[in-house]
């Protein structure tokens, strides 16, 4: 044991001043909760500063049909300081990134007062958001969870891995991935239930689907993709609507759940990626320009957002006012036949 102490000790700092051990290089990152870890010389270094910083897109393609908060290049996206302490040699924290490409920067300050500094390239991809869902193909998942990488944390982390949990049941006792991956709950204002109980391994089953074969075996936590089946074995009923229900929305019939629900949370309802309309039109972006349904004497085309449902007055009118955005036994995936549907909010007046 002492021996193997040893040896991770001499591998993992050969003697050097500062190395950054997580993130990888040219890492595509889908999560909005990075782990960085360093391994610093305590004897050289007295404090670790990590910044991460945004860059410019590097091309220009058509902005979204609706405005996208986002940082300047150069901006500053987050920034920890970590004081280095006499014997300890590990540091892990964690980062936030802004979509795209953010360099995240690890500062050594020397007890001399000089710095060392390395740095990494990693792109925080959305899947719906214009250009943020064409990652540059040099960005690829850089998995992490491979016997070899954990082997140079089990000193100081439990590494094992925990089997499938049931669906109904709570956990005798919380996964290790509690102490590593905390910020995946504790950023979203809604947190999915199975994640916030940390069920992780629910879906983190490491198995691939159907458009991530290449992955297979690359790391223990892969998630299947598409995801469908297994949001199936507790939405029972979405699947129930699938078999019955004539017509399904694309995206929703290719399983593809987590295009439109970050399966973690979000600040969001429904833990959706995006405002509802802008959920929407960031695909049917025609519908954020040109109406439809029906156009007025004065050429006005009816509201998608901006007024009350009449129904329910506290609901703003969105998309999926009018529209099931999974499956319908209507055209064009209404929630009612067509002119039900416009007396459901026009009734007598
Ligand atoms: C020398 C012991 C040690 C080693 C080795 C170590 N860690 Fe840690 N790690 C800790 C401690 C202690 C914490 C609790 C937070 C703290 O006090 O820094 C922690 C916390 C973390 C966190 C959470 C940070 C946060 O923001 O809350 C992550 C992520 C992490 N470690 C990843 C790793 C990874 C990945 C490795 C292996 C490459 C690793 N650690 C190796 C001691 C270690
Ligand atoms: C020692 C800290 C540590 C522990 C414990 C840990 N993780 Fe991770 N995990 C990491 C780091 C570091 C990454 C890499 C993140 C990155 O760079 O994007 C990661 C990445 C992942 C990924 C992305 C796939 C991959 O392999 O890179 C998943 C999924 C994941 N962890 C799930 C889990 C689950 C589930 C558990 C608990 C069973 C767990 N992790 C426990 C540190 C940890
Ligand atoms: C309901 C299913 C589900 C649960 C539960 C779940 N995840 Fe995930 N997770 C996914 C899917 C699907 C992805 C793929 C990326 C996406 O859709 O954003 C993902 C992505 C990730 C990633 C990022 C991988 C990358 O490519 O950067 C990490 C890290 C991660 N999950 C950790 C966790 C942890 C930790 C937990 C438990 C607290 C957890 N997940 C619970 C489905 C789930
Ligand atoms: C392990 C079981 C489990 C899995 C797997 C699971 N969910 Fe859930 N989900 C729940 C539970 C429990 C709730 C909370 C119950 C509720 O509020 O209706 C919930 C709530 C939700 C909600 C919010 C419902 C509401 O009315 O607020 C959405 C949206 C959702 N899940 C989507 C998904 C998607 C998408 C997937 C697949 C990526 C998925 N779930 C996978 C158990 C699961
Ligand atoms: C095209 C985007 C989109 C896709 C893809 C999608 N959803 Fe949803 N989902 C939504 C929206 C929008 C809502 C909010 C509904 C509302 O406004 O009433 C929602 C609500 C939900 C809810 C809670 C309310 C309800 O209808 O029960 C669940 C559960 C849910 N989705 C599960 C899933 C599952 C499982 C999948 C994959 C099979 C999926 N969703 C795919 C957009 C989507
Ligand atoms: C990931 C992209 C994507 C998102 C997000 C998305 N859709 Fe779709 N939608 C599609 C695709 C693909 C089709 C099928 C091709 C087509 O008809 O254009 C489709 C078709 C439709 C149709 C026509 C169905 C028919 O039977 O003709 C409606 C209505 C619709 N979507 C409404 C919505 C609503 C409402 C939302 C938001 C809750 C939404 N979509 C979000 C991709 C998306
Ligand atoms: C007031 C109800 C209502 C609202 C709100 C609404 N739609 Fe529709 N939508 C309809 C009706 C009715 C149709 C049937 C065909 C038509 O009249 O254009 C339709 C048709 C569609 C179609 C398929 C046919 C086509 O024109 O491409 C799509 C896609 C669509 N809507 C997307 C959206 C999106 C995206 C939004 C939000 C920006 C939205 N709808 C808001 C009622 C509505
Ligand atoms: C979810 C509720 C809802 C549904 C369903 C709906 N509408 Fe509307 N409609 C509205 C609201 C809200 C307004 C805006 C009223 C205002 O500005 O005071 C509106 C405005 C209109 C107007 C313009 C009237 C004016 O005074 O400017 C027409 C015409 C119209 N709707 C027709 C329809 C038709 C046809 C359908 C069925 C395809 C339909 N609506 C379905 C909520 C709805």
């Amino acid at each position: 044991m002492l021996l193997l102490l040893l040896l991770i000790t001499v591998t993992a700092f050969g003697g050097e001043v500062l190395s950054l051990v997580r993130p990888a290089h040219m890492q595509l990152v889908r999560e909005n909760a990075l782990p960085v870890v360093v391994s610093a010389d305590p004897t050289k270094v007295k404090e670790l500063i990590v910044t991460v910083v945004k860059e410019s897109f590097p091309v220009e393609l058509a902005p979204a049909p609706f405005e996208v908060k986002e940082l300047p290049a150069g901006a500053t996206v987050d920034r920890k300081v970590l004081p280095v302490k006499p014997g300890k040699k590990f540091y892990c924290t964690h980062v936030k990134l802004d979509y795209g490409i953010n360099e995240v920067r690890v500062v050594a300050v020397l007890k001399d007062n000089t710095t060392e500094e390395e740095a990494r390239k990693v792109y925080l991809y959305h899947p719906l958001l214009i250009p943020y869902k064409y990652p540059p193909k040099e960005f690829q998942p850089r998995f992490f969870h491979t016997d070899e990488q954990e082997s140079r944390c089990a000193a100081c982390h439990d590494m094992s891995r925990p089997p499938k949990p049931k669906k109904n049941q709570p956990l005798e006792q919380l996964p290790p991935c509690v102490e590593c991956h905390k910020p995946v709950n504790t950023k979203n204002a809604y947190k999915h239930a199975p994640s916030k109980f940390w069920l992780c391994v629910f879906c983190h089953t490491g198995e691939a689907g159907k458009l991530n074969r290449r992955f297979a075996g690359k790391t223990k936590y892969l998630a299947p993709e598409p995801v469908g089946d297994s949001c199936y074995e507790c939405h029972e009923e979405k699947l129930e609507d699938l078999e019955l229900m004539r017509f399904h929305h694309v995206p929703v019939l290719t399983g593809k759940c987590n295009i439109c629900h970050n399966p973690h949370g979000s600040d969001e309802r429904f833990f959706l990626r995006l405002p509802k309309w802008e959920l929407c039109v960031s695909c049917h972006e025609d519908k954020a320009f040109r109406g439809h349904v029906v156009f007025t004497i004065t050429g006005k085309p009816h509201p998608t957002r901006g007024v009350k449902d009449p129904r329910f007055p506290k609901k703003e009118l969105s998309c999926s006012s009018c529209h099931n955005p999974h499956h319908s036994d209507y055209d064009f995936l209404l929630y009612e036949p067509f002119r039900e549907l416009c007396a459901s909010c026009h009734s007598a007046q």
